[in-house]
């Protein structure tokens, strides 16, 4: 019988038995276990697989000393041989101030070698990452401690609202805080950083350690005089004996101050926000794939996708420098270490194929140490990135002319946030992309980057106008500190260009892929009319829907299809409410006449429509026949559009004798 040798992933797909009951609370502090490695049979005859189990306890390597150990459930007869580390007991809450809702925060250690320990602050209840990032699962966000022979680094902090936990657990992984040599910062959004104020004060000689972009935007957080050290590529930091942190930059992953670090003795590799997931357990590591994938795929989806060029360049400068992703320490969610080949390699992959069928390129220029510069570009880039566009982020402030030459070559569409007025270096990339464009063969977007000090984006666009090229819209314009509803529009606006550069390629391929006789039989099948409404902050949206279909009983559930470059897709998360407001077959026309129209991006579509707020906000129109208010339970992906499953938690009917409308198509190619 031939058989051969799958990886555990392959079995996680196939039989989940999770440690989860077990994670216990019984289990002896920092108890360690023999490290289980699980080999696959599989055989090829019968298709069925079999398990092998070999525990080793034996070091095989020189570095094995090093490598992570397992504190894992005490059940022998799991499948998985989950981790949960140390829990600490004095859990917290957080109170939201959008909803007063308390949110539990808890704080976890778990010694991954003898001397690198993690710290995991896990906010459980966590249900939002900005406008478009709807969390199921809560989140963590992951520290780390190395005591190296001669110095201790600290890698990344925690959020604000982890203060006292935080602190607290820090101070019981490292008694003397004073003997921290190095934090290093391996980017500045507060998820990560948001303490590293608070260390300081404990720790006052430790030195930063960052990239310049990091750095700068550090001194804003932190607002008093510390030790920094500026670092870049191949840069390291001796950590004694002859064990070195190596630094790798991997810009855009998720801001462009990231960077990665590998310890060369442990073989870890920090990658902070990369290869992360919002998904909040006590499980340490990545053991339980089949729950972890989710979220894993969506945060890629969300976060990396819009950068699918920078992954794969992160991911080439890590096998240049020798960098071994075997265990990845990321910033959120699951350490990936059983996993990990597989994962990483679901990166590359979903990086490639995000850009094999990019129908066309957007060069995004923004300066990244410039006021919402970096935010508002990714708000841009991820609309874009909805219609099937690839995205190359420029930093001004970084970049090269090479650089600006190359991108604004294979661009067919792009974007410029306003630089700061006063920075000659800055203002010499701008006239090397006014030399590089191509008149009469792109597209431009103009935006404010609320800066305080923004070139004026009304004569910038002039002057590309000048020179033959075509705005998508006029230039954004940001007057205020930034809020969902700002997000909301650049995002739109984002969405607006890409569909403008896609659409005509999109109609042919649709053509060519559909058989006339079945989109012919497909028109037959009917649908009604409704408009979906949906409500987050200041962002609200609208949209005319005809693919809904009622879908389970217990729970009362139901599907609408939408497609993906649709602007109310962010306000859809699982989790999120929405309205769906039925429209009567004697009063469709005027609702649906409206919300037809082709709103410019951040438009409020309800300006001269009547209607009132559900208990979770979104609107019910006046002209609804009826109306159901809806939670996201699941979203499928179906290619060009996402079919979203709700349960219909509440609904109204206002008129009982009107009929709900139908809609009626002869062909299966349009709404
Ligand atoms: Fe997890 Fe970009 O912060």
């Amino acid at each position: 019988m031939t058989t051969t040798t799958t990886t555990a992933r392959a079995f996680a797909a196939t039989t989940t038995r999770c440690c989860f009951s077990s994670l216990s609370s019984r289990r002896p502090e920092n108890h360690r276990r023999r490290r289980f490695q699980k080999t696959i049979v599989v055989s090829k005859s019968s298709s069925e697989s079999t398990e092998e189990t070999a525990a080793t306890t034996t070091p095989t390597t020189a570095a094995a000393d090093q490598r992570p150990l397992s504190s894992s459930s005490d059940d022998d007869d799991d499948d998985y041989d989950c981790v949960v580390g140390r829990l600490l007991p004095n859990e917290t809450a957080w109170t939201n101030p959008a909803n007063g809702e308390e949110y539990r925060l808890q704080t976890q250690t778990h010694e991954l070698t003898r001397d690198t320990t993690v710290i995991r602050s896990l906010d459980w209840d966590r249900d939002r990452f900005d406008i478009e990032f709807g969390l199921e699962k809560g989140t963590t966000y992951n520290s780390y401690v190395i005591k190296g022979k001669e110095k201790t680094v600290l890698i990344d902090t925690s959020h604000e609202k982890f203060e006292q936990l935080y602190m607290e657990t820090l101070a019981s992984v490292v008694e003397d805080a004073e003997t921290i040599d190095y934090i290093v910062c391996s980017h500045t959004e507060p998820d990560h950083s948001g303490l590293i104020k608070r260390v300081l004060e404990r720790a006052p000689d430790a030195t930063v350690v960052g990239t310049k972009v990091c750095l700068a935007f550090l001194d804003n957080l932190v607002q008093k005089e510390f030790k920094k050290l500026v670092v870049k590529g191949g840069d390291v930091l001796e950590l004694g004996e002859g064990r070195q942190l190596k630094f790798i930059p991997a810009p855009n992953l998720h801001w462009p101050d990231t960077m990665f670090s590998y310890d060369t003795e442990s073989e870890l590799a920090f990658t902070c926000d990369a290869f992360g997931a919002h998904y909040c357990t006590e499980n340490v590591f990545d053991e339980d794939l089949p729950k972890l994938m989710p979220h894993f795929s969506f945060y890629y989806e969300c976060l990396m996708k819009p950068n699918a060029r920078s992954v794969l360049t992160a991911l080439r400068k890590c096998e240049a420098d020798g960098v071994k992703l075997s265990t990845v320490c990321t910033g959120h969610g699951p350490i990936l270490q059983r996993n990990s080949e597989e994962l990483i390699g679901d990166y590359k992959k979903w990086s490639e194929k995000a850009l094999e069928k990019a129908k066309a390129s957007v060069a995004v220029f923004y300066t990244a140490d410039y006021g919402f510069s970096d935010r508002l570009s990714q708000s841009v880039a991820r609309g874009v990135v909805k219609t099937d566009c690839e995205v190359a982020m420029v930093d001004l402030s970084t970049c090269d002319a090479q650089q600006i030459v190359e991108d604004v070559g294979r661009a067919s569409g792009i974007v410029l946030l306003a630089p700061p007025n006063a920075n000659e270096d800055i203002q010499d990339n701008i006239g090397v992309l006014i030399g590089a464009v191509k008149p009469g063969k792109q597209k431009i977007l103009v935006c404010e980057s609320y800066g305080g000090d923004d070139e004026p984006v009304d004569p910038l666009m002039r002057k590309f106008a000048e020179i033959g090229l075509q705005e998508s819209q006029s230039p954004l314009k940001c007057q205020s500190t930034p809020t969902e509803g700002t997000y909301q529009l650049y995002e739109e606006a984002g969405t607006d260009l890409g569909q403008l550069l896609t659409q005509k390629e999109k109609l042919k391929e649709m053509k060519l892929s559909m058989s006339a006789d079945v989109a012919r039989a497909l028109g037959r099948v009917s649908g009604g009319l409704y408009i979906v409404t949906a409500l987050q902050g200041t962002a609200k949206s609208a949209m005319v829907a005809s693919w809904v279909a009622q879908a389970s009983f217990e729970p009362l559930g139901f599907t609408i299809a939408v497609a993906k470059d649709r602007a109310i897709e962010s306000l859809m998360q699982v989790g999120d409410s929405f309205v769906l407001n039925c429209l009567s077959e004697d009063g469709f026309e005027a609702p649906m006449k409206h919300f037809l129209k082709r709103f410019p991006p951040g438009a409020d579509r309800f300006e001269g429509v009547d209607w009132k707020p559900a208990s979770c906000g979104s609107p019910i129109l006046a002209d609804a026949v009826s109306y159901l208010e809806c939670k996201v339970v699941s979203r499928m992906d179906a290619n060009d559009h996402w079919v979203i499953y709700s349960e219909a938690i509440d609904g109204g009917v206002f008129n009982k004798d009107a009929k709900t409308a139908s809609h009626f198509r002869k062909v299966a190619t349009y709404y």
